[in-house]
């Protein structure tokens, strides 16, 4: 494999100096976190923490400005045009949510369609759901192909004059399947200029760069923990234009200007979406695993993940009885490799990994009605980010190897 990372930047995560055999392959469910974005949270705990916003003290105005700090770091990361389009949010989840009440309820009336896929997470197939059913809109969902691929020519007969959403995943986080989601918003507004697309990036983000004014997305969500960052924090980006007409989504403190007994006034964009206190620290942290993934360079991170991927398809489907659910070239294609192993259950083949130390997930990883479309409940997952190795690869082949011998 091309050395593109090197075997040094393990050193960057304590996790792995604390846990020496660990064989960590579950990075698509969350990542390990870096010492500078541990340092960061407890920087921020020992010298600066106060309430943002509020306070007239120098503390709280040292932490409004770090925590302020990192929404410019984001526009920056994801090329938004201004502060105002960058929401801090718990996670993706939350940000989809927000989407779907907020945005959601003002928009999509009796009949109206809402187009998802087959590929989706359930955090961009439920919030949806809810909506429709509450008013009694209709869900369509572009399949996927033989080849794991969205059926992309399908999306013209999906389109009709009642489309008003089309929400869809960058990368599918069992499949590794990287849409081409430029296309797919080009040739939505390209109907209707007036339909608007929802990004699900909690996959992309991570690993490889996004621009979200090149995509032309009107909402775009992703979380802080897959991507080198602390939990509790995930970010929505809007395009202004949107934000400024819709509603709030939770509503308290911070989020307003003026209340009175019977009624408020909503404070500006991006605060009027940011009610009551946030994961300050944990926002300050995003901020440090930002600055860390410049400092490696997300291209480097991408080809690495790259490199790892071609050679887990080759090395995992060359092993009989080894079924890979996702593409089988790298071509438009992330660090997800999903599979089953000939009659033995996903669960006990993620239970002798983690034997052997391989940690992998086994489930349907918030992807149950694609997974009812291969015809199986859950299947196996090895998942990778800019710290895994070649050999990370080699002790899950061996493991895989040990199954079928303990299954023989
Ligand atoms: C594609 C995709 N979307 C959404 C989510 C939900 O992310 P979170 O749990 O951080 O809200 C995940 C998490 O696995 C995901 O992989």
């Amino acid at each position: 494999m091309k050395d593109i990372l090197g075997k040094q930047i393990k050193k960057d995560f304590p996790i792995f100096k604390n846990n020496p055999d660990l064989i960590f392959l579950d990075s698509a469910a969350s990542t390990q976190k870096p010492q500078v974005v541990i340092d960061a949270i407890k920087d921020c705990y020992e010298k600066y923490y106060a309430n943002v916003h509020r306070g007239l003290y120098q503390l709280s105005a040292k932490s409004s400005e770090a925590y302020e700090g990192v929404r410019d770091k984001v526009v920056k990361f994801i090329n938004a045009s201004s502060i105002s389009e960058i929401i801090f949010t718990k996670n993706t989840t939350e940000s989809i949510n927000l989407v779907a009440y907020a945005w959601g309820r003002q928009n999509i009336d009796k009949g109206d369609e809402i187009i998802l896929t087959a590929m989706e997470h359930h955090a961009n197939i439920v919030p949806w759901q809810q909506l429709a059913k509450e008013k009694s809109a209709v869900l369509k969902f572009i399949p996927v192909d033989k080849d794991y691929r969205l059926g992309i020519s399908e999306l013209s007969k999906l389109l009709t004059k009642k489309t008003k959403l089309v929400a869809v995943t960058h990368m599918s986080n069992v499949l590794g399947t990287i849409n081409p989601v430029k296309d797919i918003i080009n040739k939505a507004k390209s109907f209707n200029k007036d339909i608007k697309v929802i990004v699900d990036g909690a996959q992309s983000v991570p690993h490889f760069a996004v621009d979200v004014q090149d995509l032309n997305a009107d909402f775009f969500a992703f979380s802080s923990h897959k991507m080198a960052g602390p939990g509790g924090v995930g970010v929505l980006y809007a395009k202004q234009e949107l934000l400024e007409k819709m509603p709030p989504f939770l509503t308290g403190g911070d989020m307003i200007t003026e209340v009175t007994l019977k009624q408020a006034t909503w404070n500006e964009l991006p605060y009027k979406f940011e009610a009551g206190t946030p994961a300050i620290a944990e926002v300050i942290g995003l901020g440090a695993a930002i600055d860390y993934l410049y400092k490696v360079g997300l291209d480097k991170v991408f080809q690495h993940e790259e490199e790892l991927t071609k050679i887990a398809l080759k090395k995992v489907s060359a092993i009989p009885g080894v079924e890979i659910f996702g593409p089988k070239q790298v071509k438009d294609r992330g660090g997800a490799v999903a599979f089953t192993v000939k009659d033995v259950h996903p669960h006990d083949v993620a239970s002798i990994l983690d034997n052997q130390g391989v940690a992998v997930r086994a489930g349907n990883h918030c992807t149950q009605p694609l997974h009812d479309k291969f015809g199986i409940q859950s299947t196996v997952r090895a998942s990778f980010y800019l710290y895994n190795q070649p050999e990370d690869i080699d002790a899950l082949v061996k493991g895989i190897n040990k199954v079928k011998e303990v299954f023989k």
